[in-house]
């Protein structure tokens, strides 16, 4: 469990980049913050390994303000996915993928055995091993990005738009990579994304953001599509897109749903 406590970041020449923020992201869940470019978003998120120092309030994991201790081994037992992979160039991905396991204590023999491991669960075949991560695709890369994070088998994953620069297809393969894994790891995850689409399928819960990491809505995806807080809300969502608002029509006896233009979508299954 990661419980932000009332935490505060004002940066150099008093920008404020997160005020009063207090959130419980419970333990095997995976938590999405959403918001727009600046809402602080990055900032909440590296207060959780020590990136970034709040100014004031603290950040706990099981209890344990992470403040105390080495935060070199903080961030060694936490996963973290960045958007551009964050891979050492210079590196072969098997390298890469086992590099805080040997850091860790494990013998390089193990460690590159579990990384094969794990590329076989993100999705990749052994063949990329040997390979530099110039080498691979963007989707790829963000592939190998999410085994390095596993690598260490760590309780939390950290993920900061980890999909936000591939092609949308590729990102909804990424996905629904990741929905498996969570299924079958049940991972405690802090996702962040500026993509309401993205946050809705992948979060137990969703928090929506305003400037200043101020929470306008939070709760499951089904919840906020039911009933968005406020008008900021329900445009960020885009309540009224469409796809959104659907309706049911009879034909021939099937209930039809119907988008806000008109376009049949789907059916609704008997006994829905
Ligand atoms: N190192 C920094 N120094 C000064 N201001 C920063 C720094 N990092 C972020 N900010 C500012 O803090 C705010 C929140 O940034 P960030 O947490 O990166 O938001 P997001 O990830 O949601 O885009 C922005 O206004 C940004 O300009
Ligand atoms: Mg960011």
């Amino acid at each position: 469990m990661i419980q932000f406590e009332q935490v505060s970041k004002v940066y150099a020449r008093g920008s404020v980049a997160v005020e009063d923020f207090t959130l419980v992201v419970p333990s095997h869940r995976t938590v999405v913050l959403v918001g727009s470019s600046g809402s602080g978003k990055t900032t909440l998120m590296r207060m959780v390994n020590r990136m970034v120092d709040p100014t004031s309030g603290r950040v706990l994991i099981d209890d344990v303000d992470v403040r105390e201790g080495d935060p070199v081994k903080l961030r060694r037992r936490i996963g973290y996915v960045l958007q551009q992979g964050g891979l050492l160039p210079h590196r072969t991905v098997v390298d890469n993928i086992a590099t805080v396991p040997v850091l860790n204590g494990t013998s390089r023999r193990q460690a590159h055995h579990d990384a094969l491991g794990l590329l076989e669960r993100v999705g990749l075949s052994s063949e990329v091993a040997k390979r530099y991560p110039a080498q691979l695709s963007g989707g790829q890369q963000q592939r190998v990005g999410v085994a390095r994070a596993l690598a260490s088998d760590p309780n939390i994953l950290l993920m900061d738009e980890p999909f936000g620069a591939v092609d949308p297809i590729v990102r909804r393969d990424l996905q629904d990579e990741l929905l498996r894994l969570q299924a079958d790891l049940g991972k405690t995850i802090l996702f962040v994304t500026h993509d309401i689409d993205e946050a809705f399928r992948l979060g137990d819960e969703v928090v929506v953001l305003r400037e200043r990491g101020q929470i306008a809505q939070q709760g499951t995806p089904e919840q906020i599509l039911a009933h968005p807080a406020d008008d900021f809300v329900r445009h960020f969502i885009g309540a009224d897109r469409s796809e959104r608002s659907l309706t049911t029509t009879r034909v021939d006896g099937r209930l039809v749903v119907v988008d806000g233009q008109g376009r049949p979508v789907g059916v609704m299954r008997d006994g829905a």
